[in-house]
Order: structure tokens, then C-alpha cells, then sequence
């Protein structure tokens, strides 16, 4: 995924404020980047390098570039290796363009564009856009016209911002299912990937539908729907405008997201909890509650969070529950009834996998409920019933804050479809939810203390090569999650699996330079766990514990240990979740590795 980025002021020069924009957009790619302006005479300008804004901001002090109306790009390579080449914008004498999504049928535009004389400069798909609607200017068609003539003869997703040679007082954006928003600033208009991009400039933006055509002038804006008839699109206030989007003192983005969360799980917590009752209230979710089975659809990290919801609905509702990963489910032909009920977990609310799923179940008759935590999104606007996390912007490419956010509201939909269905006593609700309540203050405590983690991480992951995670019940997706926030932003290779499985086969990999790290606190499956520990000490594993001082009292041999308050067993993952992001985080910065920007990755994958 990239962020793309718009400019068009009446009073000041765009590129400060377009490096601004990017800085707040490297979170969705970072490979290379890229500015585009019009000079004085009208003409087409650019400054491109691989690598980061710093490599850009180094570039524009030697090579200066300014002017009222601009574009922006950071980029996740898809088609062409991350290179100054490759960066966008993609220019040609007519016009510039900075693209975030995939042009499925780019090589045959490409291939019929070359044999009619046009010269390709990059690898990329994108760059048959600006060819195609600079052939169109060429033929005499006035931007607009060349842009809607384009459009049709495109395959796959698209954000687009384009920028025409000789025209100071105008922008043109278009979206077909990646997202564009819109922002009304003081005397200026932007256009970019999503309201972190242009909200700190903009007290209200609006988002474009998939099909909609954006013309942008000096304090104003056209929409053309995709039947080609003017629409209007509602209006809403900016809220990053007040958000803090710095690091505030922590050395990363993840850290900090890290530190954020007894807030968050609490602030969660309160949209659902009525302050008089003590109960919890969700919206009405008839979806849900007539539903004799609930598919859960999610990527990354979300599916584990989706894995441990089904544990939590299972066991308290007693509600049949599937969870499947996008990229799979909506290939493999699934059997869905029709009234039943689907479920998309996603923290960005853009991931194309996920919303291609969503799209297939809306297709299969299902009531669509979603948890993301961008209200605005793709996935949230094409939603029966949204659930929103208060999780706030998450910067770290690595999901922390949203995880917990996500399970908060899961477990809440546990309880609540649990009493709904008659499982679950008013008493047993309320001994569960004041088990919730105390979460945020046991995480502040953990995370008072993170020495022990930092340590841990230190001396046995970040010189492993290989390390596994094991864990059973609900401690079996955080053992799959701890394995996957290892492996993206420290890069060792690391697997999670569910402890009763290490001894059909993976316990092979076991000897001496392998970490084992056991999640294992004290419920039902603790001695089941703590015997596959003792197995894997038996081969001469070196494992590291992760319970509380009960289990520890058990358990015999450990390379190493973190010990826990001890807890209700409902609320393990929420409380286990933060020693597994620690291990994860300080293995990475012992590493030397970008952990916030880690490579190979973007915050939100809007192409298949
Ligand atoms: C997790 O740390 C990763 N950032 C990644 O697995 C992520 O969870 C996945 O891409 C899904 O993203 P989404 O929640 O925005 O849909």
C-alpha cells in the first residue's frame, strides 16, 4: 500500500506542508518517495529517491523544489523495485500522477502504448495512467476529459491524484477501492490517502465512494459518480486536526502504541459498559443474535485476534463460529447459508483481502458486522453494523494497541451474545466484566516493570535464529501472535504453535539454540502445558516461561521466566498480549532493526 498526497494552496508554497503529509503517510509504505510541483511557467517539476522522507527532505536541500500545487507519494513497491526510477509521481510533459493500489492490466496498456511510440521510463504499473491521459491531452481533450476517457480502460484498484502541466488551479482524484479523502483547509484544498494525511491542515474533509471522479479548484469541489452524475458526499470534521501524532518521548511509535493500551482497552471499554448498570451495551446486533453460525475474516494479526473471539463466543455463547483468513476464504468457494452472519476484523479497515471477503459474504446473504479502528474506511462504510476500537492512529506498521482494542470488543460480544442466547447468568456477566474492568490497571502494572522482558529478549530471542512459540486454549493465537510480532520487526524466523501439537513433528526443530517461549498461565490447560514444556526441556530445549507465580512454583529447568498477576482465565490474551509485543519489541531494537517501519512491510496491505 502507498500514501498519496494533494496540494493546492492560494497563499503559500505546498512542499513543506507535502513533506508534513508524507511524514504522517510513511506508515502505509516507505520504500521510496517522491514530490511533483508546477513551476512558475506552469511546468512540470519532480524530486524522487529510494529510501525515506529523510532522503527526500536531504535531496530537496540540495535541489529545491517549490510552487502552489503539488503532489505527494510514498511508496510499497507492487510492480518494480524500490528505486528513484520507480518513485512516484510519474510524470510525462502533461501531467504527473501518484497512484496507491494495483493496475491489473498494466502490461497489455503497456505493451499496445509502446508499439504506438510512447517511451516507458519505470517499471511500474502506475505509469500507463499518465501515458494514457497524456496521449488523450495530446489529442486535444482538456484534462478532465482525458482523465474520464482514462479511467474506463483501467483493471484493478486505484487511488489517483493527478496534476496537469500549465494548470495552477487544479487537481483531479479518483478512486476505485482504495481510499481518497478530500479536505477544506484555510485557503487551500487537499486531496490524500486518509484524513492522518490531510487532517492536521483541514477541518473537514469528505470521502470519496468507490467510482467517484474528484475535481479540485481553489475552495472547491466537484464530485462525479462512477454513473457519471454529480454527487455530494457528506461533510465531517476532522478529528486528527487535535490528535497527537508524535511519539511523545518514546523512542517508536510501537513503544508508545504499546504504552497506550490500559487506556485504550479501558477507554473501549467504556463506549460498551453503561457507568449506571454495570452492564455492557452494544448497538442492537440483529445480525448476530438470529444467526445459527458467525464467520470470522481477518489477516495478520487481527485473525488471531479473530481465532481467540471464536475461543471466547464458543465457550460463553455457545454460537458455532468459523475464522478465515481473507486472502484464503474468498477463493475457495465457501458454503455459506444465506441470514447468517459475517464478521470483518480489521485495524485500517482497508486491507483488500479482507474486503474482498466482505464483499463475497455480502453476495452470500450475510448480515456484515464489522471492528476496525478507522471509522471512515472501506470496510466500516460497507458494514451492516460497525464496532469502532478508540484505539487512536496506529503508526508501529506492527499491530499492538489495535490487537487489545480488538479483543476488548470480542470479548464483550462474547458476553453479550452469551447472555442473549441464555448462556450466561446476569452474576456470571457481572463477574466477567469486572474481570474486564480490571484489565487496563494490571496492564499498567506489567508494564511498570519491563525489565525483566527487555532482558529476556536481549540475551536468549535476539540471538536466535529460530524460535518457537507454544500455548494452548487461548494461549494458542497468542502464541501464534508472539511468533509473527518476533519474526516482522526483528526478522528472526520464529513459529508459533499450539503446545499439544510440538510432538507431531515441529518438536524435531528443539535443541539447544532454539527458544521455546511458553505461554502458560494458570487455568484448565496449565498442567497439559507445563508436561509439552517438560518435553521440550527433556530434548534439551531452552525454555522461557510465561505465567504467573503459581505456575512458576511448578515448573523446573527454565532458561527463563516472566511472571504475571495472576488473573482470571477470561482475560488471559488482553494481559498476556503485552509481554509477547515487549519480547517482540526489545529483540528488535537489541537487533538494530526498523521497528516501526520494518522491511518488506506497510501498515495496511490494500493490494492483494
Ligand atoms: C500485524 O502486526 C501486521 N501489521 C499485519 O499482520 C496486520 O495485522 C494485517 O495486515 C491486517 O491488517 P488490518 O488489521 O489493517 O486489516
Amino acid at each position: 500500500m502507498c500514501g498519496i498526497i494533494g496540494l493546492l494552496s492560494e497563499h503559500r508554497d505546498v512542499v513543506p506542508e507535502l513533506l508534513d503529509g508524507l511524514k504522517r503517510l510513511e506508515y502505509r509504505g516507505y520504500d521510496s518517495i517522491g514530490v511533483a510541483t508546477l513551476n512558475p511557467n506552469g511546468e512540470l517539476e519532480r524530486r524522487r529517491t529510494e529510501g525515506k522522507l529523510a532522503a527526500l527532505s536531504k535531496l530537496l536541500h540540495r535541489k529545491p523544489l517549490s510552487g502552489f500545487i503539488g503532489l505527494g507519494h510514498t511508496r510499497w513497491a507492487t510492480h518494480g523495485a524500490p528505486s528513484e526510477i520507480n518513485a512516484h509521481p510519474h510524470a510525462t510533459p502533461e501531467a504527473a500522477i501518484v497512484h496507491n493500489g494495483i493496475i491489473e492490466n498494466f502490461q497489455e496498456i503497456k505493451t499496445r502504448l509502446l508499439t504506438e511510440g510512447r517511451c516507458f521510463e519505470t517499471q511500474t504499473d502506475s505509469e500507463v495512467v499518465v501515458h494514457l491521459v497524456s496521449q488523450k491531452i495530446r489529442q486535444g481533450l482538456e484534462p478532465l476529459a482525458a482523465v474520464r476517457e482514462t479511467l474506463p480502460l483501467l483493471e484493478g484498484a486505484f487511488a489517483l491524484v493527478f496534476l496537469f502541466a500549465y494548470h495552477h488551479d487544479l487537481l483531479i482524484g479518483a478512486r476505485r477501492g482504495s481510499p481518497l479523502a478530500i479536505g477544506f483547509g484555510e485557503n487551500e484544498m487537499a486531496i490524500g490517502s486518509d484524513a492522518l494525511a490531510i487532517g492536521p491542515i483541514c477541518r473537514q474533509l469528505i470521502y470519496l465512494e468507490d467510482g467517484d471522479l474528484a475535481v479540485i479548484r481553489p475552495g472547491s469541489v466537484k464530485i462525479i459518480d462512477q454513473q457519471g452524475l454529480s454527487a455530494v458526499r457528506p461533510r465531517r470534521i476532522s478529528s486528527v486536526a487535535s490528535l497527537d501524532l508524535g511519539k511523545s518521548g518514546y523512542r517508536h511509535f510501537m513503544l508508545k502504541e504499546i504504552y497506550e493500551q490500559p487506556q485504550v482497552i479501558g477507554d473501549t471499554l467504556n463506549t460498551m459498559i453503561n457507568p449506571v448498570t454495570g452492564r455492557l451495551s452494544l448497538p442492537n446486533l440483529p445480525e448476530l443474535k438470529r444467526t445459527n453460525r458467525l464467520t470470522i475474516v481477518a489477516c495478520g494479526t487481527a485473525s488471531f485476534a479473530a481465532l481467540i473471539g471464536k475461543y471466547w463466543i464458543e465457550k460463553l455463547a455457545r454460537l458455532p463460529v468459523d475464522v478465515e483468513v481473507g486472502s484464503e476464504f474468498r477463493y475457495r468457494d465457501p458454503v455459506l447459508a444465506p441470514g447468517q452472519a459475517a464478521l470483518f476484523i480489521s485495524q485500517s479497515g482497508e486491507t483488500a483481502d479482507t474486503l474482498g471477503a466482505l464483499r463475497l459474504c455480502r453476495k452470500m446473504g450475510q448480515g456484515i458486522l464489522s471492528i476496525v479502528n478507522v471509522p471512515e474506511s472501506t470496510i466500516a462504510r460497507e458494514s451492516n453494523v460497525l464496532l469502532s476500537t478508540v484505539a487512536g492512529p496506529e503508526f508501529g506498521v506492527a499491530s499492538t494497541k489495535t490487537f487489545t482494542a480488538q479483543l476488548t470488543l470480542l470479548a464483550a460480544l462474547a458476553l453479550v451474545l452469551a447472555t442473549h442466547r441464555g448462556h450466561l447468568s446476569e452474576q456470571q456477566e457481572t463477574h466477567l466484566i469486572r474481570a474486564l474492568m480490571e484489565v487496563p490497571a494490571i496492564c499498567a502494572e506489567i508494564l511498570a516493570n519491563t525489565g525483566p522482558m527487555e532482558a529476556l529478549a536481549r540475551e536468549l530471542l535476539a540471538p536466535a535464529r529460530d524460535v518457537l512459540y507454544i500455548g494452548r486454549g487461548l494461549s494458542y493465537p497468542l502464541a501464534l501472535e508472539g511468533a509473527l510480532k518476533l519474526k516482522e520487526i526483528s526478522y528472526i524466523h520464529a513459529e508459533g504453535y499450539a503446545a499439544g501439537e510440538l510432538k507431531h513433528g515441529p518438536i524435531a526443530l528443539v535443541d539447544e539454540n532454539v527458544p521455546v517461549i511458553v505461554v502458560a498461565p494458570t487455568d484448565h490447560l496449565f498442567s497439559k502445558t507445563a508436561s509439552n514444556l517438560a518435553e521440550v526441556n527433556a530434548r534439551g530445549g531452552r525454555t522461557i516461561f510465561i505465567g504467573d507465580k503459581d505456575g512458576l512454583a511448578k515448573i523446573s529447568n527454565l532458561a527463563g521466566s516472566l511472571i504475571l498477576p495472576k488473573i482470571d482465565p477470561f482475560v488471559i490474551p488482553l494481559v498476556y498480549a503485552i509481554p509477547i509485543q515487549l519480547l517482540a519489541y526489545y529483540a528488535a531494537v537489541t537487533k538494530g532493526t526498523d521497528v516501526d517501519q520494518p522491511r518488506n512491510l506497510a501498515k495496511s496491505v490494500t493490494v492483494e
